[in-house]
């Protein structure tokens, strides 16, 4: 599903360049739940957005299911990214002009999902996540830990075969936590391929191994 080879990304700033991706190197077979743990600052969202086709590589190289990222044109890129991601920001990234039910709704709408199908899909996960009562609410209006959850159902609403989770669980309490991990574990089972990058130990021991960043490289 993904290889990532020797995989470098700089920062550069007018007094500063930050090595964020330094030989890193990843290998995660379609089926795999990976959890990738490691201080502030060690290039975990980085890593995250670069396989998520958000960011570019300056070094090295990157396939996603089969694909040589670097060879496909930026139409290519959106596509397969539309069709293969669903993608939990550390920031959320909701569209704030569109309701909680829009948002949720969009990744289905790209596939061409027709609509009274994309209507029941919606409404079960946003059921699953207890957010039925806020599917007319705008972004900003709603809670983090709500703004999160809309964020993770807009991710696995489609079923995509990679889930890329940048923190999901990070502004959850225990519960909403566990109900989380439990979906992220329910829709890896169901054979969705998952990356989570995550502070938690509780959070790690759903996944099926745990690689450590570390300066710019995982181990
Ligand atoms: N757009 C940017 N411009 C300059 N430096 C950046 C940029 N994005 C990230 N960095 C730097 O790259 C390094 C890695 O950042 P990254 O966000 O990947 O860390 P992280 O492991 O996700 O940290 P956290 O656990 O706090 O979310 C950091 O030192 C950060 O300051
Ligand atoms: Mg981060």
């Amino acid at each position: 599903m993904i290889k990532l080879e020797k995989g470098g990304k700089f920062y550069t700033t007018r007094t500063i360049r930050t090595l964020a991706l330094n030989q890193a190197d990843l290998s995660v077979v379609a089926g795999d739940f990976l959890a990738i743990m490691g201080p502030s600052g060690s290039g975990k969202s980085t890593l995250l957005n670069v396989l998520g086709m958000f960011e570019s590589l300056d070094e090295g190289r990157l396939f996603l299911a089969g694909e040589n990222v670097a060879a496909l044109g930026y139409a290519r890129r959106i596509a397969l990214r539309r069709r293969l991601i669903g993608y939990i920001f550390q920031s959320f990234n909701l569209i704030s002009s569109m309701s909680v039910y829009d948002n949720v709704a969009l990744p289905l709408q790209y596939r061409g999902v027709p609509k009274p199908e994309r209507r029941q899909r919606v409404d079960q996960i946003l059921a699953v996540f207890g957010l039925t009562h806020r599917a007319g609410h705008h972004p900003a209006q709603l809670s983090g830990g709500q703004q999160q959850r809309v964020a993770i159902a807009r991710a696995m609403v489609s079923r995509p075969g990679l889930i890329l989770a940048d923190e999901p669980t990070g502004n959850l309490d225990s519960k909403n936590s566990r109900d989380v991990l439990e979906q992220l574990k329910k829709i890896n089972r169901e054979g969705t391929t998952v990356v989570m990058v995550t502070h938690s130990q509780e959070a790690s021991g759903y996944a099926n191994r745990v690689l450590t960043m570390c300066d710019g490289r995982l181990a």
